[in-house]
């Protein structure tokens, strides 16, 4: 643990944060795999020297890890990144990922907002938002993580043949991904559903803790996958039950 570090500050009533919420504290425990505080250059600092020729796939509001950590631990030659801001859900993330083993997962608390701060042209495979929060009211649709300014610095980041795969259980929110896409669209559509789970589970699906959550309910989760074209003809369809890996 770093001591000391990142102290959070004193609240209005004289606790400290960490005495409301030990995660605050906690975040701190796992330097190797969750960057409380992060930068471009601590985050380019773990990944090492072999960064650059390592396929990069990031997750934005990875929540508690699920989905990122089984996906590493798939994928051990692939680099992942999640963006989270809950202290708790970094912490169970880290955990996760160390219970595991795994040295090619990292989280940052983070603003998914930021995400091109890290990482230049060109450098994307993939994108991932699982269930972003969907932000519901006309007045707050201007916080919608994915928005036309987004989708365009996405689209120079990935390089080509990357990746965006979206899913939500929102059918406002994926309505209003697909109007930003409407043709005239740069994008490759790869996958489309509005109910992802239609036909039950299939072997080797990863799920993140809300697509568990809304799969219990049998609630209808709806999925877009799109792919930036030029890249290497495919051996085969990414698999959008959760995989986009080829
Ligand atoms: C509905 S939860 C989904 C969590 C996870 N992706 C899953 O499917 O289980 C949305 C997550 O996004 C995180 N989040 C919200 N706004 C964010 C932002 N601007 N940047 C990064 N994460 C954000 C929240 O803290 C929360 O964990």
């Amino acid at each position: 643990m770093v001591e000391n570090a990142g102290r959070p500050p004193r609240l209005r009533h004289g606790a400290r944060a960490f005495e409301i919420n030990p995660y605050t504290r906690w975040v701190y425990d796992h330097p190797g795999r969750l960057l409380p505080e992060p930068s471009p250059q601590a985050l380019a600092r773990l990944r090492g020297a072999d960064a650059a020729r390592r396929p990069l796939r990031v997750e934005l509001g990875s929540g508690s890890g699920r989905f990122l950590v089984q996906q590493a631990a798939r994928h051990p030659q692939v680099h992942f990144v999640g963006f989270e801001l809950r202290f708790k859900r970094l912490v169970q993330s880290a955990r996760k990922a160390e219970q595991l083993g795994l040295d090619n997962v990292w989280f940052l608390r983070e603003q998914g907002e930021h995400l091109f701060r890290y990482f230049g042209a060109g450098t994307l495979e993939g994108l991932i938002v699982n269930f972003p929060d969907p932000w519901p009211k006309a007045a707050q649709w201007r916080k919608r993580l994915i928005n036309t300014p987004f989708l365009a610095r996405l689209y120079e980041a990935l390089r080509p043949g990357g990746w965006f795969q979206l899913k939500t259980d929102h059918s406002g929110y994926f309505l209003h991904v697909l109007a930003l896409i409407r043709s005239p669209s740069p994008w490759t559509l790869r996958g489309f559903s509005n109910d992802l789970h239609r036909g039950g589970a299939v072997a080797g699906d990863v799920r993140s803790e809300f697509e568990q959550l809304f799969a219990s309910i049998h609630k209808p989760i709806f999925h877009l996958l799109l792919e930036k074209p030029g890249g290497p003809a495919r051996e085969c369809a990414p698999d959008a039950r959760g995989d986009a890996a080829r």
